[in-house]
């Protein structure tokens, strides 16, 4: 399917255009990218540190309006909104200490954070914010240490079962798994006093052999390194104090007290130093062995405490301020079809230094922008505009994408071909991880097979090879590469979940991807230049396969005379998704007298609705009228929003995507269904679920209607669906 649309454009293209092809445009595009540039890029990039609503966050925007200002784009001008931010107080940093009997402390965190280390290129520290936990209340409680794992519910179940309760107490977790903001939301809720969270050796120090080594001398975590992160409890509503609107300065503001993102037991972050002082005073039973991290201790659950330890102090100073964070928005204007956007998007802001997370991604943006436009120079525009977003305050919970789509969602909603996100372009170079909605990922596939692959491999030349080899969808041999629905969290979220956007989410990862989900040096001040130039991806080769990727992707989108968005694929997984909740809960429908014909039925119209405009894309591969062209890509654009409830889903008003789940959920489809079903339990005949069965009902009827709302937006447009 995508090849052949390959083909038609670029006829069109050379029709149109004069000489060249949009083949050549875009092998101009991959053949340009230069990784000494990507490199220069992310040195200056990552010269200060820019947490959003900083001064260095704010030179930064400057810095990438001015740089897509004289590459030559369109226009670059930067969006602000007044946001509610959190820092660390400036002169009491937060710690955790252990007292002894009488009330002595025999142990305190480290409060400066990292130290600074030498090596080459330097790096400042002068400016990193010491580890707080963001959002965390301010305030000191003590009290006995409770060991609680990942902090997921099966965590807090299994505490439970042993008799064993948070209350009054202080929980201490260890990152992975779950966000931070669950851990903290879970821990509260069971009357917790306050939370400690920690890196423990397990998620962040290598345990084979080879890449072992901590930094500065290797990519692993220290036990001085501590993850900074958001601890909001956000579900989709954008910036906490304008919940469903753009914080705009005439915005009207809820008061801190009424929003339920933010937590009310204080919060605080150390490295896995600080933690074996705390876990090895630590009394109580010895826990699972899967609760057991790599520390040299035994792990207990507590509560009680080994002498002379007696308990536990957190005292945290943490602050709320409603500050301007700056998105920064460059256009190249498409020459036939300006009101269609390609968006390409990347946060900027970072706790640290940003050496990975964001601006890894951010140097890829820069050098597509400038090869961009350079081809601008040489008489090359767009069939359709492409956008570029650098954003703001996305670790503070995504503020600069959420309040942007608030503003601009019924316009994203009309003329939005696709967003593609790169937040992490370079965490390591063994293999893509990619995200997606499921009508892109053919034309992934497509573009990754025009993506050499940088280094020597008996994997493959092309990066559509040593993926598929590296990160197979299945076991058989010539299995085609994995590629996750969009679940997670960065500035696709709102795109999708919103407005039902179309998006990509892309990143080069290690090998070790279940183990580690994230780096181990995620969000900690040593995420430096250096260590993107010594360890990760010495000369830039990474970055700019990365470039090459995203940017053929976006040039795709942007140049095909019929959009490359796969309907088909999309059917495809939607009939995964009803064969899913067919083979696990059928009997327990037709034990409830529920039939699940309607949805049959509708999943059945979809794909067939899929299949004829597809036939019908073919036969008119010769046509060469722009009219009929808009038509049916119109068709195949809004697609994807006919899955957009205004309402929002059950219990989350601000989550309206219908079919897609976002790891929110516990089960991978039709979040709304999936749960109600969930809450069901083993026995749907039981009268005490009379409530919840109604739910399954009426969630039933909610997908089975929005399905078949899809089918009807690939049918004739004037045919009989009315
Ligand atoms: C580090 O940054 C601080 C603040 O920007 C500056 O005052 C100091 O001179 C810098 N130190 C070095 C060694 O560059
Ligand atoms: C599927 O299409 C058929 C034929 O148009 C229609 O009769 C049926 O009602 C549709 N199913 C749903 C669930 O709307
Ligand atoms: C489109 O044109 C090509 C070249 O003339 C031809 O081979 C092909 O059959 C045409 N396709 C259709 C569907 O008419
Ligand atoms: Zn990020």
């Amino acid at each position: 399917m995508a090849v052949r649309r390959y083909l038609v454009l670029a006829t069109i293209f050379g029709l149109v255009g004069g000489v060249l092809t949009q083949e050549d445009w875009a092998a101009q595009l991959r053949g340009e990218m230069d990784p000494a540039r990507i490199e220069e890029f992310l040195r200056i990039l990552t010269e200060k540190p820019h947490m959003a609503g900083t001064q260095g966050g704010y030179e930064l925007a400057e810095y990438v309006r001015q740089t897509w200002e004289d590459q030559g784009l369109d226009s670059a001008r930067i969006a602000p909104y007044d946001v509610l931010l959190s820092y660390p107080h400036p002169d009491s940093p937060s710690y955790v200490a252990l007292l002894d009997e009488s009330g002595n402390e025999m142990f305190r965190s480290s409060v400066a954070g990292e130290p600074q280390l030498d090596v080459d290129p330097p790096f400042n520290i002068s400016g990193v914010p010491p580890p707080f936990a963001a959002y965390s209340p301010s305030g000191v409680v003590e009290g006995n240490l409770v060991y609680v794992n990942y902090a997921r519910t099966s965590d807090f179940d299994l505490l439970k079962s042993r008799g064993i309760s948070v209350e009054g107490k202080i929980a201490i977790a260890r990152y992975g798994k779950t966000s931070r903001g669950r851990k903290l939301r879970r821990a509260q809720d069971r009357g917790a006093i306050g939370m400690i969270v920690y890196s423990d050796p397990k998620e962040v120090v290598g345990t084979g052999s080879g890449k072992t080594k901590k930094y500065p001398d290797g990519w692993y975590a220290p036990g001085t390194a501590v993850q900074r992160g958001h601890y909001l409890y956000g579900v989709g509503e954008g910036e906490p104090l304008t919940p469903g609107y753009p914080a705009t300065d005439y915005a009207y503001r809820i008061d801190q007290s009424d929003s339920d993102q933010l937590p009310t037991i204080p919060v605080h972050v150390i490295g896995y130093t600080d933690a074996m002082e705390l876990l090895r005073h630590m009394g109580g039973p010895l826990v699972p062995s899967s609760w057991q991290g790599l520390l040299d201790i035994d792990y207990r659950f507590g509560p009680e405490m080994e002498g002379p330890a007696s308990k536990v102090r957190l005292d945290v100073n943490v602050e709320t301020e409603v500050r301007t964070v700056h998105n920064v928005v460059g256009i190249i204007r498409g020459r036939e079809e300006p009101d269609r956007y390609v968006i390409l998007g990347n946060h900027r802001d970072a706790w640290t230094f940003g050496g990975v997370d964001p601006n890894s991604g951010t140097a890829c943006l820069l050098e597509i922008t400038r090869v961009l436009g350079e081809m601008m120079r040489r008489g090359w525009r767009p069939r359709r505009t492409l956008m570029f977003v650098s954003w703001d305050a996305e670790e503070h919970g995504m503020h600069g994408s959420y309040e942007w789509i608030e503003e601009f969602g019924k316009i994203m909603s009309d003329r939005a071909v696709a967003y593609l996100n790169v937040d992490n372009a370079v965490r390591d170079d063994y293999t893509l991880r990619a995200r997606a909605t499921p009508s892109l990922k053919p034309l992934l596939k497509e573009a990754a097979k025009m993506v050499p692959w940088p280094t020597s491999t008996q994997d493959g030349n092309t990066l559509y090879e040593v993926w598929s080899k590296r990160s197979p969808q299945t076991s058989a041999s010539d299995s085609p590469p994995k590629i996750s629905l969009p679940a997670g969290a960065s500035d696709y979220v709102p795109f999708v979940r919103r407005v039902g956007v179309p998006i990509l989410d892309l990143a080069m990862v290690h090998r070790y991807t279940i183990t580690y989900p994230n780096f181990p040096l995620y969000h900690t001040t040593y995420e430096t230049f250096h260590l993107q130039k010594t360890y990760i991806d010495p000369h830039f080769k990474f970055h700019r396969l990365m470039s090459q990727l995203w940017g053929e992707v976006a040039l795709s989108l942007a140049e095909s005379w019929i959009l490359p968005i796969d309907v088909s694929e999309y059917a495809g997984t939607v009939q995964e998704m009803y064969n899913w909740l067919d083979n696990w809960y059928r009997d327990k429908f037709e034990g409830s007298a529920i039939s699940l014909d309607a949805l049959q039925s509708a999943v059945a119209n979809f794909t067939q609705a899929a299949m004829m405009i597809e036939d019908e894309l073919s036969s008119m591969e010769n046509n060469t009228d722009p009219l009929v062209a808009r038509m049916y890509n119109d068709q195949l654009m809004q697609m994807e929003r006919a899955f957009i409830d205004p309402q929002g889903i059950l219990y989350q008003k601000f989550y309206r995507h219908t079919i897609l789940s976002s790891g929110l959920w516990d089960t991978e489809t039709f979040p709304a269904l999936g749960d109600a079903v969930r809450r069901m339990g083993s026995d749907w005949t039981d009268p005490g679920k009379e409530d919840k069965l109604k739910e399954v009902k009426q969630e039933l009827s909610i997908i089975t209607f929005f399905i078949q709302s899809a089918a009807n937006i690939l049918a004739k447009p004037a045919s009989t669906v009315f």
